[in-house]
């Protein structure tokens, strides 16, 4: 089998280079890829890759995941967000082979309290919200076998990330205020790239799969919950640690304005991925935990 992975180098798409390996042969592209086009703005040139590839399956981690940024560069982000995976679809339509591609509990409106179902109404709040759901939306028009992942709050040991950010502020300030009125789940772009090599094989076998999934780890926390969790670990874990567990204030998403309206409930409801390829999702503090060890011991967030 052959696979064709775009956007190689994101957290997602990094992990991807890894679950994806042992089921067959990689073609791994980003932006920066010189023999075949790998760049979301040039619609002909990722075509024209696909073409000359001829992959079973193509798999799509590359997006403009630049929130705040993308509401100053609304027609880059519909480029990469949405005409891009839509190009990506007729040329899988036409070989008659599958896409896989990720979207975003952001193309929720986000009011309430009970986890979002695949089947409930999108309502996105910001450019990056309504790319993304353009992006399904484009997808689902050609009519190619598929797998949507929306997933949520995703975080990778490499690169930077939240948890390293506060880690590295609870060095430096005796006081700090995170976010406690967004609600979702830390997900793990490793989590994302083995139930997505999951259900490529479940693909193989049974062509009845192809849709839309929720695919977020399980549980739900708020930032301000969020950063505890990874404070308190790191201080349990001999780190000189300055800030008081008392003093990480909860605070309302309007204390800190920012260009995009981010959704309150991000909560998913992933119980049709589950049934569908019968996979258990860990807890969120699994995942963090176990990505909070191996940068504990590297020291990666100094
Ligand atoms: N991150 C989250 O919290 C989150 C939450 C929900 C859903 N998602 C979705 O999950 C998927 C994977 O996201 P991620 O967290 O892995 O994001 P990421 O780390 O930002 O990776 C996105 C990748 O897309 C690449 N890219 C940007 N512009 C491009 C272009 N013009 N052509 C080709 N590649 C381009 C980026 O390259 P450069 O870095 O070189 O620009 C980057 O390697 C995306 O579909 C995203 O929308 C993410």
């Amino acid at each position: 089998m052959k696979i064709l992975l775009f956007g190689k180098n994101g957290q997602v798409g990094w992990e991807l280079q890894r679950s994806l390996a042992p089921l067959g042969e990689l073609v791994a592209l980003d932006a920066a890829s010189q023999e075949l086009c790998g760049d979301f703005t040039n619609l002909e040139g990722i075509a024209q890759t696909v073409r000359t590839v001829t992959p079973d399956i193509i798999v799509n981690a590359a997006a403009h995941t630049a929130v705040d940024k993308a509401e100053s560069e609304p027609e880059l982000a519909h480029t990469i967000n949405a005409l891009a995976p839509g190009v990506l679809a007729q040329e899988a339509k036409r070989l008659g082979i599958w896409l896989v591609h990720y979207s975003t509990d952001y193309v929720f409106e986000g009011r309430g309290n009970t986890p979002w179902r695949e089947t409930d109404p999108a309502g996105p709040l910001s450019v990056y919200g309504r790319t993304k759901l353009a992006g399904e939306e484009a997808i689902r028009a050609t009519g190619c076998p598929h797998f949507i992942f929306r997933t949520s709050w995703v975080y990778a040991t490499r690169g930077g990330n939240f948890a390293k950010t506060m880690l590295r502020l609870a060095q430096e300030r005796d006081r700090l205020t995170v976010i406690n009125d967004q609600i979702g789940a830390p997900t793990g772009a490793d989590l994302l790239a083995d139930v997505t090599a999951h259900a490529i094989r479940a693909a193989l076998q049974n062509p009845d799969v192809s849709g839309l999934y929720h695919l977020v780890a399980g549980g739900e926390t708020s930032w301000h919950g969020y950063a505890s969790f990874v404070i308190d670990f790191a201080r349990q874990a001999g780190l000189d640690i300055k800030v008081a567990p008392e003093a990480i204030q909860p605070v309302l998403t309007s204390a800190f304005p920012l260009p995009a309206l981010r959704p309150k409930n991000s909560r998913l409801d992933t119980r049709k991925l589950q049934h569908a390829f019968g996979l258990h999702l860990p807890h969120w503090q699994s995942g963090i935990t176990r990505m909070l060890s191996e940068i504990l011991v590297r020291s990666e967030w100094v």
